[in-house]
């Protein structure tokens, strides 16, 4: 089995929480270290942001447009070493805040997407069966059992799911466990676990333990509540409908070719159908969907029958298109 390290943490937040001493400074300052042994805090750059206006920063640099609390939440995490719960509606740029945090910081992203079902054997390790078999045939008959039963539950034939991957990474690397609220609750259960003690305890192995903690986000389209010692472990960062400036701005980013004043009547109306009783309100992704539609038809405005003939861009329902329909244009 790989010897299991601990980390040692350094971190002059210390006063701000239990927590924040517990999983102190980021990935590349942690250093591993025998057990018992404390060292001084190490040289050089303590922290991948420096401030909430730095990650803003690097968050632009990549693509991904933040607002405030965004950014201070993201800096948090990174001084306090806490996973961050990004919970908001689809489309509003949970899993890209993920990917480009990892992008910002050069690290190498992990991903867990969850869904109904997946249990351990997906999210965290599982035995690979066909070559311990293949193993065992070429070893008939020569080896002596006790041997060849630590051979067969050696490290080298597991097969490491995200979970583990990240745990085990000795890179710099941002966990993205992705609809999170889509596990069943024992997996949430085994997702704490991990997230709490950052160790894996495998029978046959014993404790496989983190030797640098990992970047966590975790996203929730909030389909149901999560538990609450999970929310405890995170900073909660709820994330709506971005407003009509920064998402002007997300266009202009994203979909540069698209004239601005277009930009800004398509917000608007965007904005409009958001306040409207809709099924699925249309999110940052519609958004920019509509932005490539409009410019792929070479619209130069918003007119009825543009609005008519590219609302199925914007809306997944027929029966929002008839409300939109209705209140837009005055027709179903
Ligand atoms: N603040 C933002 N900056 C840049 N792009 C954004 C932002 N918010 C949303 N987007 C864009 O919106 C789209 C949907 O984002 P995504 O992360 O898939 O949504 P979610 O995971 O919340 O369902 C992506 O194309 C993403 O680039
Ligand atoms: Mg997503």
């Amino acid at each position: 089995m790989t010897k299991a390290s601990i980390v040692v943490k350094f971190d002059d937040l210390r006063t701000i929480s239990q927590e924040s001493e517990q999983f102190g400074v980021t990935s590349e300052e942690r250093m591993a270290v025998e057990p018992g042994r404390v060292t001084g805090p190490p040289e050089g750059p303590r922290y991948s942001f420096g401030s909430a206006e730095q990650a803003a920063e690097r968050l632009r640099a990549v693509g991904y447009l933040p607002d405030d609390r965004t950014s201070t939440v993201v800096h948090l995490a990174d001084r306090l070493g806490k996973p961050v719960l990004v919970e908001g509606p689809a489309g509003t740029g949970k899993t890209q805040l993920a990917k480009s945090v990892a992008l910002a910081r050069s690290a190498r992203l992990i991903r867990l997407q969850c869904y109904e079902g997946l249990d351990e054997s997906r999210a965290l390790f599982e035995w690979d069966y066909r070559r311990q078999l293949l193993h065992l045939e070429a070893a008939r008959g020569t080896a002596v059992v006790a041997e060849l039963e630590s051979e067969l539950f050696d490290e080298s034939f597991l097969l490491t799911r995200p979970l583990l991957a990240a745990i085990r990474a000795q890179d710099d690397v941002v966990l993205l466990v992705d609809e999170v609220d889509r596990l069943d609750v024992e997996t949430e259960a085994l997702l704490l676990e991990v997230l709490s003690e950052y160790q894996v305890s495998i029978p046959e192995l014993g404790t496989l333990t983190a030797t640098r903690i990992p970047t966590v986000y975790l996203t929730s389209n909030n389909s149901r509540e999560l538990s609450e010692a999970l929310k405890r472990r995170c900073l909660f960062l709820p994330l709506g409908y971005p407003s009509p400036e920064r998402e002007q701005e997300i266009i202009a980013s994203q979909v540069p070719e698209l004239n601005q004043a277009l930009a800004a009547s398509l917000t608007a109306l965007v904005h409009s159908l958001r306040r409207m009783d809709l099924r699925k309100p249309p999110s940052v992704a519609e958004t920019l969907d509509w932005a490539r539609s409009l410019l792929v038809l070479g619209a130069d405005a918003l007119t009825p029958e543009v609005i008519a003939e590219t609302l199925p861009v914007l809306l997944k329902h027929e029966a929002d298109m008839e409300v939109a329909g209705r209140t837009l244009l005055g027709s179903a």
